[in-house]
């Protein structure tokens, strides 16, 4: 048995100055002085006792078509216990021609047996057709629950008329579908215009993917939505129209799911006018924006409007990999690393205005509820899975690539003064992390839902 001893534990009910015991994987008892003897004891004097944190957006091992991303689950897993993160949500991903259940039996094989944080899958539907259909059934017993559609990528999107069907059929057992939200037929065809136009730096990168694109697609998934009759899931929003497109929505009465990262609420476009091919770092989709945009989300984040802050996390290395589109910023890599560094840059960046409660559901139980997860997950109470971080709110460091853990060769938040890291970090009762270096163990598990 472990003991979590002084701490002020995070818990649905409120802030409880308490103990916290755990055996075999599941947090036992909750009480003001815990009998101890016996036990593994852990201090948490002066710290906060969260349920672990759920990323519910990550990229690990995954090929854009050209090449694999920088972390795979081994290194991805590492970096994510490191900063907090005891929970992550995948994407595994349909091949075009290929079936559902093969998708997800490959991302389960890049995960066992290396993955140090529990892992779970969203199933990135590419290929909608009256197979795929069929299978919905037994993915939905294999504990996939969430769904994800893309509007852009020529490779991975659904038509409209796809799009409204996988949400009529996933409709019946509560699946939720996460969208990304970018017109792609515009963005090809912009794209398309600049590279005809000699205008082929990172610069462009930002100016072809526009606000209205992810607008006008948020707007097309809302109205889909309620064809369908169904709550609908943003990821990844980027803009203040795209923000306003999912308000008036929700005054029509609708359901729907807003996803934002820390990249778009602490970096903004003028990333990209960075000198040489630095700008490249920061080449993601949607892209980095303007800083009106950055402070409308920042609002939305403090007023309750966003539901879950997630990385996004996609990480190619700047000097191999991001080199690729040197001559053609179409040709770069998409996507940033960040699943080590969320709970620490939205702890140092919303710390002030936001209260302990509010973090815990924008960085675990919000996302733990939306995919099916809660209370298993995502709280602090008797018989759910001791997946727990005792957070040092004082703690000053400063974040670099040099002491990262992520596989890559740099960090869009180089130079980061934070406050605040996760000093012990529990995977089902077991201790992955310890002041932001991994222990020896893989303690990870599939999270069926
Ligand atoms: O640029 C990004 N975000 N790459 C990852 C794939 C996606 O769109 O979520
Ligand atoms: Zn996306
Ligand atoms: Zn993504």
């Amino acid at each position: 048995m472990t003991i979590v001893q002084n701490g002020t534990l995070v818990t649905p009910g409120g802030m409880l100055q308490a103990d916290l015991a755990m055996e075999d994987g599941k947090i036992t008892a909750i009480a003001p002085g815990l009998p101890a003897q016996g036990a593994v004891r852990v201090d948490a004097s002066g710290c906060w006792v969260f349920p672990g944190f759920l990323d519910g957006h990550t990229h690990l091992d995954l090929n854009n078509g050209v090449m694999n991303t920088a972390d795979d689950f081994a290194s991805g897993t590492t970096a994510a216990v490191c900063g907090g993160t005891t929970t992550i949500c995948d994407f595994a991903t349909q091949d075009k021609g290929g079936t559902l259940m093969d998708a997800l039996a490959a991302w389960k094989q890049k995960a066992a047996g290396v993955s140090r944080c529990n892992y779970a899958f969203h199933m990135a539907i590419t290929d909608w057709n009256e197979r795929t259909r069929a299978e919905l059934g037994a993915l939905r017993a294999a504990g996939v629950s969430s769904f994800k559609a893309y509007f852009a990528y020529d490779a991975l999107r659904v038509r409209d008329d796809e799009l409204l069907e996988i949400l009529e059929a996933i409709r019946p057992f509560g699946g939720i579908l996460g969208v990304h939200c970018e017109n792609g037929d515009v963005v090809n065809a912009m794209q398309r215009r600049a590279i005809a136009g000699g205008r082929t730096g990172v610069e462009n990168h930002p100016r072809t993917r526009p606000p209205e694109v992810e607008a006008e697609a948020i707007d097309r998934l809302c109205w889909l939505g309620r064809m369908a009759g169904m709550p609908v899931h943003v990821v990844h929003l980027s803009t203040a129209l795209g923000l306003d497109v999912i308000r008036a929505a929700r005054r029509r009465g609708q359901t729907v799911y807003a996803e934002t990262c820390p990249q778009y609420l602490l970096l903004d476009e003028s990333r990209y006018l960075l000198p040489g091919f630095e700008g490249a770092k920061y080449v993601m989709s949607p892209p980095l924006r303007s800083p009106n945009d950055v402070a409308a989300l920042r609002r939305a984040v403090e007023n309750g409007e966003i539901n879950t802050i997630s990385t996004d996390h996609c990480s190619f290395r700047f000097a191999d990999q991001k080199a690729f589109g040197r001559d053609d910023f179409t040709k770069i890599p998409n996507g940033a690393p960040g699943i080590e560094h969320r709970p620490a840059l939205m702890f140092s960046s919303f710390g002030g205005v936001l209260n302990a409660m509010q973090l815990c559901d924008l960085l675990s139980t919000n996302a733990a509820k939306l995919f099916g997860m809660y209370p298993r997950k995502g709280a602090l109470a008797v018989g759910s899975d001791a997946d727990v971080v005792v957070w040092d709110p004082g703690a000053q460091w400063t974040i670099t690539a040099q002491n990262q853990h992520q596989a890559v060769d740099y960090t869009p938040y180089e130079g980061f003064a934070a406050t605040g890291r996760a000093k012990y970090v529990f995977v089902n009762g077991i201790l992955a992390a310890e002041n932001g270096e991994p222990s020896r163990v893989c303690a990870g598990r599939y999270v069926a839902r």
